[in-house]
């Protein structure tokens, strides 16, 4: 009897609350993300004006970036501004800011999703077991992140320089924050082609997704001619798809050399 009263009652309060315009289920204190089991914290209701500010914040942080960006002049401007750009949630959860690899003379610029643990670790792009296939795909047709030679080097970075907790993707309002930073990194190396290593990249250069099918087909972002490929992580997991992911480094290298 007793229970069937407090349903009710609880019934009349979320009703009421619909009333006033609750329409969303956030917690009442802040919710650390990197900690573990964050989400099963005790939830309550909250008015909707809370996720408009939390819009209007993002908005302005890419606004900020933006300007930020455009004003690096060079390489290592844009390497401190985004070092000190205090608007992503994932930089406090990193160890170092991961920027780049390789020459910035080459004529191929290779744009992955994050780091890992492992770049986390080290400061640079790709260099746990999804870099050092990288680096094998990109010796077996001629070049390497190490060549200064611009007929034989690769330069290489990310879509985000901070590693996202326990590696899950980027979220969207992220990559928007950073994505200012990827324009201008692109504007200052000045490659002649892009590879967009993956779902995040072609996500964040092309604004779609479904790697499988982007794969291997050139296509166009920030002017210039980009080609999706297989990540390598994607790659260790499938092993059956290097056949493709070989056709693209042709492919690839065809385009750049002849
Ligand atoms: N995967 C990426 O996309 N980038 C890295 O730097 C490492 C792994």
């Amino acid at each position: 009897m007793e229970s069937d009263f407090d349903l009710l009652d609880a019934k009349a309060i979320l009703e009421w609350q619909a009333e006033l315009g609750i329409s969303e289920a956030i917690s009442e204190k802040p919710i650390n993300r990197f900690e573990k089991n964050a989400d099963e914290k005790s939830i309550v209701a909250t008015f909707n004006p809370d996720a408009t500010s939390v819009n209007i914040k993002s908005q302005s942080a890419i606004d900020e970036a933006v300007l930020i960006a455009a004003n690096a002049k060079n390489l290592l401007e844009l390497k401190s501004a985004i070092e000190n750009f205090p608007h992503c949630d994932l930089k406090r959860g990193a160890r170092n800011a991961v920027f780049s690899a390789g020459s910035s003379a080459a004529k191929i610029m290779i744009i992955g999703e994050a780091p890992g643990r492992e770049e986390d670790f080290q400061g640079v792009p790709f260099v746990g077991r999804a870099g050092q296939l990288l680096d094998k795909m990109l010796f077996s047709i001629g070049l390497s992140r190490e060549e200064s030679d611009v007929e034989k080097s690769v330069y290489i970075t990310n879509v985000i320089p901070w590693r996202p907790p326990e590696n899950r993707e980027p979220m969207q309002d992220e990559i928007d924050m950073m994505l200012p930073f990827l324009k201008r990194h692109v504007e200052l190396v000045e490659p002649k082609v892009i590879v967009a290593m993956g779902n995040v990249s072609c996500q964040s250069l092309l604004g779609r997704r479904g790697i499988t099918k982007l794969r291997g087909v050139w296509v166009e972002a920030f002017g210039l001619p980009v080609l999706p490929m297989l990540h390598p992580a994607y790659l260790l997991r499938n092993p059956v798809a290097k056949r493709e992911a070989w056709s693209d480094l042709l492919s690839l290298k065809e385009k750049v050399f002849t």
